[in-house]
């Protein structure tokens, strides 16, 4: 049994930055557990890396690096730390994070707050990469005068300690970064991104925003198959405002959670139609329970992964997800869940 629902009062009583902290505080201090075993139906290869589970820990939990081998202990196959920008620096103002809970939603406006790349560089040296995939998002410092010089900067710090890198350019939180998606400035980052991987160097997956206008999903697919992206995660947060219950709704920033779900799901399918399976999908956006991850892998994601919902569920609800994944291959008469992928497409 869970005991988060227990602990849940207390920390929902806090600030929601504050719970956080104090969230990465425990676990720090917690042992590395062994992750469970997972069923072999959910073991999955996707560009090259072995997952053992293809439920994973979203990007923006664990910005630092801190507790990534704490995060596959609770049964999470894969954890991806950061978004980790070149040099340090502090993000937007406090208030900045808002729980939505009539809504199971989080806004956010953090603006990539992060002790940099060097710092966790030297953490991630430390982790025994046993017992998972860990991999490590980069974005680039708001004040930077040069932003694709950044992402290659962090491709080149940080492919040493990384399994897989991931290219963040859907943040809304710093200014001007998503235009990073736009056809030319795409091809730039992609190109310099491409020059700068080191031979044998991890695989590089890119991860997009769900607002996107007709037809970027294909341009978007078109130029990543072109620069030998090795997969693309759809999506991160929105910009937009489905109808909101909880009186924050009117926060700027980006939305995640459930009234994420439905935008979400639209936007794999468009990037699973534009690339008909050539290129693997992370699904990501709303995903609170095994239907949904299902629902998603059945659309045609490799992988998911998921934050908001561990926030209202606990963090158990990695391990929970699996287990449903396993039941629902079974149930479906498959052996592994790759046969699985775009099954219902
Ligand atoms: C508080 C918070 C911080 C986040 N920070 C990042 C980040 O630094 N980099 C990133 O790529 N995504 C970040 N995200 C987006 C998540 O990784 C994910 O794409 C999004 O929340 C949708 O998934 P969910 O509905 O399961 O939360 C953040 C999300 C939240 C809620």
């Amino acid at each position: 049994m869970s005991l988060y629902p227990l602990a849940r009062p207390f920390a929902f009583a806090l600030d929601a930055e504050r719970a956080h902290r104090l969230t990465i505080d425990a676990l720090r201090r917690m042992p590395a557990w062994r992750p469970p075993a997972f069923p072999a139906s959910l073991r999955t290869t996707v560009a090259g890396l072995d997952f053992p589970s293809p439920v994973g820990l979203a990007a923006g939990f664990d910005k630092d690096a801190e507790v990534p081998e704490q995060m596959l202990g609770l049964g999470f196959g894969f954890v991806e730390v950061g978004t980790l920008t070149p040099q340090p620096q502090q993000g937007n103002p406090k208030p900045r994070l808002f729980r939505l809970r009539n809504d199971r939603a989080v806004i956010n406006r953090m603006g990539f707050n992060n002790r940099g790349q060097a710092a966790a560089f030297q953490r991630l040296l430390g982790c025994t990469h046993l017992h998972g995939i860990i991999g490590i998002n980069i974005g680039a410092n708001k004040d930077s005068a040069d932003r694709i010089a950044d992402y290659v900067a962090g491709v080149r710090a940080m492919s040493p300690v990384a399994r897989y890198l991931m290219i963040n350019v859907s943040s809304p939180n710093t200014p001007g970064l998503r235009q990073l998606q736009d056809e030319g400035a795409l091809k730039a980052l992609l190109s310099a991104i491409t020059e700068a991987r080191p031979k044998n160097g991890p695989p590089v997956f890119l991860k997009v925003a769900p607002d996107l206008g007709e037809g970027e999903a294909d341009q978007i697919v078109r130029i990543a198959r072109q620069h030998r992206v090795d997969a693309i995660a759809v999506a991160n947060t929105t910009v937009s405002r489905p109808p909101l219950r909880s009186k924050q709704g009117n926060q700027s920033g980006g939305l995640s959670g459930e009234p994420l779900k439905a935008l979400a799901l639209k936007a794999l399918r468009d990037f699973r139609a534009a690339s008909a399976g050539e290129i693997p999908l992370i699904g990501i956006g709303g995903i609170a329970s095994a239907d949904d991850a299902w629902e998603r892998i059945r659309a045609g994601a490799s992988l998911v992964q998921l934050y908001t919902a561990m926030v209202y569920e606990g963090p158990g609800i990695g391990r929970r997800i699996a287990a449903g994944l396993a039941e629902r291959l079974q149930r479906g008469g498959f052996s592994h869940i790759a046969e699985a992928v775009g099954s219902g497409s």
